[in-house]
């Protein structure tokens, strides 16, 4: 089978659920993972058998088992096409101590969004080089913009600056590196106090990853932001 390989970390909902909806549709085999397998393996099995869809638990913020993933994926598939770099968390935080969580929490949160990617390209690219194949980065609009007192926001300027790196080290090896910077989406992480602002669907942000990962291989998207029509410039 020549089926196009897609892992996908934080595929077991929101963004990433929505892209491997669209991505199996579009016939790409899937490699998907999270920590919580129950949901990841229910969410996994309405798009089809083992030979299609692998499931995987995995913290991005561990190098051993990101690692392991990606060498399961080509012992399983025998290779490993694109990668969906996404899983990512957020806590409200607040330099003055106005609001927001402790931050004891606050590592979690470094650790998955910054290491998470980091951790993942590193495992990933050595076989993304053997494929020619495409890195996806879940960025957000708020690694572009300053949001008063958002550790959150300086983790997705770190991802912002990370898929620059890897693009330029990436130059002659004929890996496409592409990040995906979202506004607000309506998923379980977005905060109380922003439920009632515009909102993109998780599928409209799937059909912008499909978009970077369809274009011929000569061609490398580099960024896509995308945001909900009425977003406010400032969020
Ligand atoms: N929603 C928005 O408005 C928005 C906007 C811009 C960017 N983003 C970014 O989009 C990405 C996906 O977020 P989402 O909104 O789709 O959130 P979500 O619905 O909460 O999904 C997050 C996914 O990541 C997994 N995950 C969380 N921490 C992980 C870790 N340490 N290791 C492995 N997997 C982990 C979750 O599964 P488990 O908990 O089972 O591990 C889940 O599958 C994140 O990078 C987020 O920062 C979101």
């Amino acid at each position: 089978m020549n089926d196009p390989v897609l892992l996908i970390t934080g595929g077991s909902s929101g963004l990433g659920a929505a892209t491997a909806a669209a991505a199996a549709r579009a016939g790409y085999r899937l490699v998907l993972t999270a920590r919580g397998v129950d949901r990841l393996a229910a969410f996994a099995a309405g798009l089809g058998g083992p030979e299609r869809v692998l499931t995987l638990p995995c913290d991005v913020g561990d190098w051993s088992q990101i690692s392991g993933v990606v060498a399961k994926t080509e012992e399983t598939f025998g290779r490993l096409d694109a990668v969906f770099a996404n899983a990512g968390s957020s806590v409200g935080t607040s330099f003055l101590g106005r609001s927001g969580e402790d931050p004891e929490l606050w590592r979690e949160m470094v650790v998955t969004n910054v290491c998470g990617p980091a951790y993942t390209a590193r495992a990933a690219l050595p076989a993304l080089m053997r494929s020619r194949g495409h890195l996806v980065l879940t960025g957000s609009a708020s690694g572009r913009g300053v949001r008063p007192g958002s550790l959150y926001s300086a983790t997705k300027w770190a991802v912002t600056g990370l898929a620059q790196a890897i693009r330029a080290e990436c130059v002659g090896t004929g890996v496409r590196v592409t990040i995906v910077q979202p506004g607000l989406v309506d998923t379980e992480a977005i905060p109380a106090d922003r439920k009632d602002d515009p909102k993109l669907d998780p599928a409209d942000v799937a059909r912008a990853v499909l978009y970077a990962l369809e274009q011929p291989s000569t061609v490398d998207v580099n960024e896509i932001v995308i945001r909900p029509v009425g977003q406010d410039a400032y969020k």
